[in-house]
């Protein structure tokens, strides 16, 4: 029988700070550094439900990004953000915190990815956060598949910040009206409007927020993609979950594997994907 509630989420604390996540899509919606103020945006506007992704925190993308490379996958960005997922393992020593979630699917469970898998997903906090979504092939079959942990930053205002680290990186630019072209990105990001890039980057990306007066430094392992993305006004008005005046406090920089940089994995294979986060202050 369909349940109407998800599950309450799991709060953890330790000395390096405290987080709240989801079975529901083994989904963190709140990070907060013994130090710092909080460091995930969640939007006032979300939805706690079954079948329904949380708008905000960091959703996991898997095992296609938007509607996939054919273009006409449903639901968008896949379906383990709407899944309970089951708790794994959870422990507290001193500065650290550590849990974390499995979700495994069979072949015959979804026709957009008619694969046996097991995902398992891990959240690390101690002066960082560091997650790690780990997928297994566990059929007689090869598959690819795309994947994402979609963060939601808290920022002042993102028409003040810029980011660093993707200087001379090819991206798709997904908002261009003229279609989807690929750009060459110089100097830093900055927001002038609505904002939504697949990059072809691996390396160390960094939010400078004059405002909140820190720089939030993002490390990624095995992860050739990263999306910035940014509705803006009118974008943010179409989404019924998202404050239409809620856009400039936040920023998605996502570590992820997409498009041509799906990953392919025989019988047996395994792919480990990284991605940590470290709080600054500035000045
Ligand atoms: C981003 C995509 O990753 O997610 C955007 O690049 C998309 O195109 C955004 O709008 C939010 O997606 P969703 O499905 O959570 O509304």
């Amino acid at each position: 029988m369909a349940t109407s509630s998800i599950a309450p989420p799991i709060a953890m604390s330790a000395s390096g700070g405290s987080i709240q996540i989801y079975e529901h899509g083994a989904h963190l919606t709140s990070w907060i550094p013994a130090d710092s103020a909080p460091v995930i945006w969640m939007s006032s506007m979300a939805r706690f439900e079954p079948g329904i992704a949380i708008r905000g925190g960091v959703p996991i993308i898997f095992p296609w990004f938007g509607a996939g490379r054919s273009g006409d996958l449903m639901p968008a960005h896949g379906f383990a953000r709407t899944q309970s997922w089951t708790l794994h393992e959870q422990s507290t020593t001193g500065q650290d915190a550590v849990v974390s979630f499995t979700l495994h699917g069979s072949a015959s469970d979804d026709a957009n990815f008619p694969y046996a898998f097991a995902a398992r997903y891990e959240v690390r906090l101690g002066s960082a956060l560091h997650l790690t979504l780990t997928v297994e092939n566990t059929g007689s079959l090869p598959f690819t598949f795309e994947e994402a942990l979609h963060t939601y930053f808290s920022i002042g205002d993102v028409r003040q910040i810029h980011i660093e680290g993707l200087h001379d990186c090819r991206y798709l630019d997904q908002a261009d009206p003229h279609g989807l072209i690929v750009k060459e990105q110089q100097g830093a990001v900055r927001f002038t409007g609505e904002t939504d890039r697949i990059y072809r980057s691996s390396g160390q990306v960094r939010i400078v927020d004059p405002i909140l007066k820190r720089t939030l430094t993002i490390d990624k392992e095995h992860s050739a993609s990263t999306v910035v993305w940014n509705p803006w006004i009118d974008k943010a008005k179409t989404m019924s979950d998202f404050g239409d005046d809620e856009w400039p406090s936040m920023v998605c920089i996502e570590g992820g594997n997409l498009r041509e940089s799906a990953v392919f994995l025989e019988a047996g294979q395994r792919h480990d994907m990284r991605y940590s986060v470290h709080v600054e202050p500035i000045g």
